[in-house]
């Protein structure tokens, strides 16, 4: 096995300005704002043709508005299946922007837009094509899987793309065929992915700045005063978080845990924005955020991604309005990413058709 700690290039850009979980406000709107602006994205969607595409991680509001219209919360996973499944010329993504850029390298006579197009993922930015390149070709016996969160280029460069719904399936799925697997770029993922497989990895050693806050001390004194919680947990989480976890999956899998499970008490290590959706699927029951700074963590560290919550009503609207921040990807890189990210949406599908 030759997982990597050491050998890949430093893979978080010295210097990037990382905006700490929590720091990001919301608007304050003005007295009967909140609900005008409501009103004028459902009237604006169904004007302009479009359909809103929302990760689990976007504001309540944005949310409400994308199940109250026909439109999608979803991981990314079903974010990406969902554009082409759907009749609209125009799919907003509210996310960050690899999410944006994935619906349109699926759907390219589509028009994709986002409500910002300043919205990064960490991940993203600590895999930069100017290294991870170079880094594949040094490694020509492996096959490259990257994870959704990585730009067009890196896409392009990759065999295959996961996101954490279906990792372990497609390595296992490799391993069967004997493959070497180079892997980026989130290492808390790939770690678990190979503990769990066994699959030969190299890591590239990016992270979430959300998910690697996670404290193991800290969820454990908390179990300890909720002796009867589950523990749902992201596997972009350290090890240590994800030791204590009764069920770690995607966004989707711990809503359905949280659904599932008999358990009235959940204690969640992922962004504390799929709380609207869990608490729609298992009401009555009790959700609480993992401790993600140590004991006495204040909201700069709380579990909140900073780049989902730059998405939020104003640009929203003025996006639907204006038909700004749309996603262009250069045309040879899009038919290059094309081939890695069709590549999981037809393994998905092939599995959906198996069960
Ligand atoms: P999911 O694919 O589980 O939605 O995760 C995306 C993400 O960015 C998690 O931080
Ligand atoms: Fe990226 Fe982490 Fe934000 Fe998800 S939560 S978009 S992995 S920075």
């Amino acid at each position: 096995m030759t997982e990597s700690t050491g050998n890949t290039p430093s893979s978080v850009p010295p210097g990037i300005p990382y905006p700490p979980p929590g720091s990001i406000a919301q608007p304050e709107y003005a007295p009967g704002e909140r609900e005008a602006l409501i009103a004028k994205i459902k009237r604006l969607l169904g004007e302009k043709d479009a359909v809103l595409v929302a990760h689990y991680y976007t504001d309540d509001d944005l949310q409400m508005i994308a199940d109250e219209t026909g439109g999608t919360v979803s991981d990314s996973l079903e974010m990406a299946r969902f554009g082409n499944q759907h009749p609209a010329s125009t799919l907003v993504v509210a996310g960050v922007r690899f999410m944006g850029e994935t619906a349109k390298i699926l759907n390219p006579e589509k028009r994709v837009l986002m409500p910002t197009l300043e919205a990064e993922c960490s991940l993203d930015l600590g895999c930069p094509p100017g290294k991870f390149i170079p880094f594949c070709d040094a490694h020509p016996d492996h096959t490259v899987v990257v994870y959704a969160n990585t730009c067009a280029e890196v896409k392009a460069r990759a065999d295959w793309v996961v996101t954490s719904s279906i990792a372990v399936d497609v390595v296992n799925h490799l391993k069967q065929q004997g493959k070497k697997i180079l892997w980026a770029p989130d290492r808390y993922l790939g770690s678990y992915v190979q503990r769990v497989t066994g699959a030969d990895m190299l890591l590239w050693q990016a992270s979430c700045i959300v998910h690697e806050r996670f404290k193991a001390e800290a969820l454990q004194n908390l179990a300890a005063h909720h002796p009867d919680a589950a523990i749902l947990v992201h596997p972009e989480s350290p090890q240590a978080v994800i030791a204590l976890a009764d069920v770690v999956g995607s966004t989707t899998q711990l809503i359905k845990a949280a659904k599932e499970l008999p358990n009235k008490v959940f204690i969640v290590a992922t962004d504390n924005g799929i709380f609207y959706k869990m608490k729609q699927a298992a009401p009555g029951k009790t959700f609480l955020e993992a401790p993600s700074a140590g004991e006495g963590a204040t909201c700069e560290s709380c579990a909140h991604c900073p780049w989902m919550a730059m998405n939020h009503l104003r640009n929203l609207a003025e996006v639907l309005e204006t038909g700004s921040n749309e996603i262009h990807i250069p045309e040879a890189v899009r038919i290059k990413a094309l081939t890695a990210t069709q590549r999981m949406v037809d393994f998905v599908k092939q599995q959906q058709d198996i069960d």
